[in-house]
């Protein structure tokens, strides 16, 4: 008999198959539902890209003119969701347990149905968000505009202005970066959750929970803080060494799968030094250069062979406080890109009906016997 192969972590597993996208970690490329990233990420509305995840096709002018008018309809939180938002917000929680709670009310307001319910999710995620954000620092939620894209809305949503059409741009190749990412740990925790014949909402609900962790969507935050505590590129030699030498992990570099410059960061890079030259403050954006180039080289020398690189993470972070974001928002506008993903992963997993039941290797004790709970001792 031949023995079973045991992965924790699932590494070098292929776990299922998709046509939404595909992740070459050795080439660093990552294809969308066909396309290069680089095409959608300068090219597409976000309304064009979550039309040809859900279609496997881009749409025409009358078939997106459709798509964007029927989002914006959905926009609206059913009236329970904000007032549970209105109650979380007095607790102060995390924006990212407040939309994972949200989450699980958005199955109201009488939507039914699988694609029905995967435009809702996708039309809702930036009105939670945003409404949280703003309950959160005592001010009233913005209605959404239905007369802007959904990416401006997001924006408009949180600030309460119409947004620039260089940072509306700006939060659209960002949304369109994150939108997918083959079987990472929130697309594969949705899969599984369908994969056992539940509804939509339950299994985006826990893929935001899985998103939050900072293995996974929570590390942009911490890789600004570490670029601001840095402070001059000077001091980052010193600094990354010393985090090195007491075991921790630089946050915004090293992936599962990319060996090499994730592709997303190349993108999300071109993105923000377009955005700083056009602020006409460069300063930020060179030192992150500068912090990337010692970090890469220095986990290079403390873990040689590992092929640790820069992942997404680094740069949305600088894209995103560019754009005016404060970083307890990094994760939570990530899921509002990725929602798009999850739900088309939800669909083909549906479609395909299979149950997800991985098998396990079992390591406890053998031929135990019973003792009555009397018999025990301590
Ligand atoms: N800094 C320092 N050391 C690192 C880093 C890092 N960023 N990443 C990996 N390593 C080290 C590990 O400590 C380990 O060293 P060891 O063999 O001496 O114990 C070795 O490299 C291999 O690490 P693994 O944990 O096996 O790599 P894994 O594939 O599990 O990790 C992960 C991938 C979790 C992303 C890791 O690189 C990491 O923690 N990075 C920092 C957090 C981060 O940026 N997360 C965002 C990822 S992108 C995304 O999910 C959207």
């Amino acid at each position: 008999m031949t023995q079973p192969i045991v992965a924790p972590g699932l590494e070098g597993i292929i776990a299922g198959s998709t046509r939404l996208s595909r992740v070459n970690g050795l080439a660093g490329e990552l294809i969308i539902a066909g396309y290069p990233l680089e095409a959608i990420a300068a090219n597409a509305t976000f309304e064009e890209t979550a039309y040809l995840l859900w279609n496997d096709r881009l749409p025409n002018a009358a078939e997106l003119a459709e798509l964007q008018a029927s989002l914006a309809s959905l926009r609206a939180l059913p009236r329970a969701t904000l007032d549970l938002l209105r109650a979380v917000a007095a607790e102060k929680v995390a924006p990212m347990d407040a939309l994972r709670m949200a989450a699980g009310t958005l199955s109201l307001g009488g939507i039914e149905g699988a694609e029905n319910e995967a435009a809702a999710l996708v039309a809702r995620f930036p009105t939670v968000v945003a409404a949280y954000w703003r309950l959160l620092n005592r001010s009233e939620p913005v209605e959404p505009d239905p007369a802007l894209g959904h990416a401006a809305n997001y924006l408009y949503m949180l600030n309460g202005q119409i947004p620039s059409p260089a940072q509306a741009r700006g939060v659209e190749t960002y949304l369109n970066t994150v939108v997918d990412h083959g079987f990472n740990a929130s697309t594969f925790t949705a899969r599984v959750i369908i994969s056992t014949a539940s509804d939509l909402v339950s299994a985006i609900t826990g893929a935001v929970g899985a998103l939050k962790g900072p293995l996974h969507g929570g590390a942009p935050g911490p890789a600004l803080d570490m670029v601001f505590e840095i402070g001059s590129a000077d001091r980052a030699e010193g600094y990354l060494r010393a985090k090195l030498e007491r075991g921790e992990r630089l946050m915004g570099f090293g992936h599962r799968v990319y060996k090499v410059r994730d592709p997303r960061a190349a993108v999300l890079s071109a993105a923000a030094e377009k955005m700083f030259q056009a602020d006409g403050d460069r300063q930020l954006y060179d030192l992150a250069r500068a912090v990337e180039e010692q970090a890469v080289a220095l986990l290079a020398e403390y873990k040689p062979g590992r092929n640790l690189q820069t992942n997404v993470e680094f740069y949305t972070a600088l894209l995103l406080h560019g754009l005016g974001l404060e970083t307890a928002l990094f994760t939570p506008t990530f899921a509002i890109g990725r929602v798009a993903g999850w739900t088309a992963h939800c669909l083909e997993q549906k479609a395909e009906g299979r149950l997800i039941r991985p098998g396990s290797d079992y390591h406890g004790g053998l031929g135990r016997l019973w003792v009555a709970v009397d018999e025990r001792g301590n």
